[in-house]
């Protein structure tokens, strides 16, 4: 039974578009936004529809329609760093012409994040989950780091359902005016971002290249205490978001 249920998990996990959701948030906001999951495999399912029941019981019974119970071995065979709540799901990503629409959407009700270049895994998804407290329209990234990566999904507790996760050329970013937060910019208490914004951040170590520098219309810093020479790009994004909202009510 469980080879059967492994062959299966291992014929939609090579799937164009299939993602893993490594753990019981991922999965359950993926499920109360509308992702399109199809397969959740679980250790004990009595304990992941209890769990459900305690923190999400808008998903019980969907979960309790997908969750099939394989033993304790045959999960880490899947997933080697499974998460404590002992469940795995593969779901699908919308589609990148979805997101490009979203994203290139105008009149544009709230910001685009743009993360040039991130390297750290952690940093992307805890942006994404800003991303989607916030209402932002979404995230964009450029270089090689796959925001859909599953650590990346792990961060961002699975809200990459929740707003539009893209990678994109630097050269392809949505329109908008372009607003680029640098330790070295314009003091943001006397700049109000608007909602079409697109808010740009550098790489965690370099910071923001020259060819983003030469395309902002507004160079923008969140003032520090001398000596101190940035904040992490996380936090700076939850600043940037958290500016944007104080401006609007
Ligand atoms: C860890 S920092 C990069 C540090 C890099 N060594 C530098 O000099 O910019 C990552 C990004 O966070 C943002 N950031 C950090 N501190 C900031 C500040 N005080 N004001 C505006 N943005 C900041 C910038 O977008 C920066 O590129």
């Amino acid at each position: 039974m469980d080879d059967e249920v492994v062959r299966a998990w291992r014929v939609v996990e090579q799937e164009p578009g299939v993602v893993l959701l490594d753990g019981f948030h991922p999965l359950k906001h993926a499920l109360r936004f509308g992702g399109a999951v199809r397969r959740v495999l679980t250790g004990d399912r009595g304990a992941l529809l209890a769990l459900a029941g305690e923190l999400a019981p808008d998903v019980v019974g969907v979960l309790d329609g997908l969750a099939v119970e394989v033993s304790e071995e045959r999960l880490r065979g899947l997933a080697p760093r499974l998460h404590p709540t002992g469940v795995i799901a593969l779901a699908e990503r919308p589609s990148v012409e979805a997101n490009r629409e979203v994203l290139g959407r105008r009149p544009r009700r709230a910001p685009v994040v743009v993360l040039e270049n991130p390297r750290n895994l952690g940093n992307v998804g805890a942006v994404i989950r800003l991303a989607a407290g916030f209402g932002a329209t979404g995230v964009v990234t450029t270089g090689e780091l796959d925001p859909w990566h599953p650590t990346v999904l792990r961060g961002s507790a699975g809200l990459h359902f929740a707003t539009a996760v893209e990678r994109v050329a630097l050269s392809e970013l949505p329109a908008g005016p372009l607003y680029v937060l640098d330790p070295e910019g314009a003091d943001i208490r006397d700049l109000p971002f608007p909602d079409d914004a697109l808010l740009a951040f550098g790489t965690e170590r370099h910071g923001v290249s020259a060819e983003l520098r030469a395309r902002a219309d507004q160079l923008v810093a969140v003032p520090m205490q001398p000596g101190v020479s940035s904040f992490n790009l996380a936090t700076s994004v939850a600043m940037g978001l958290f500016h944007w909202m104080s401006g609007k009510r």
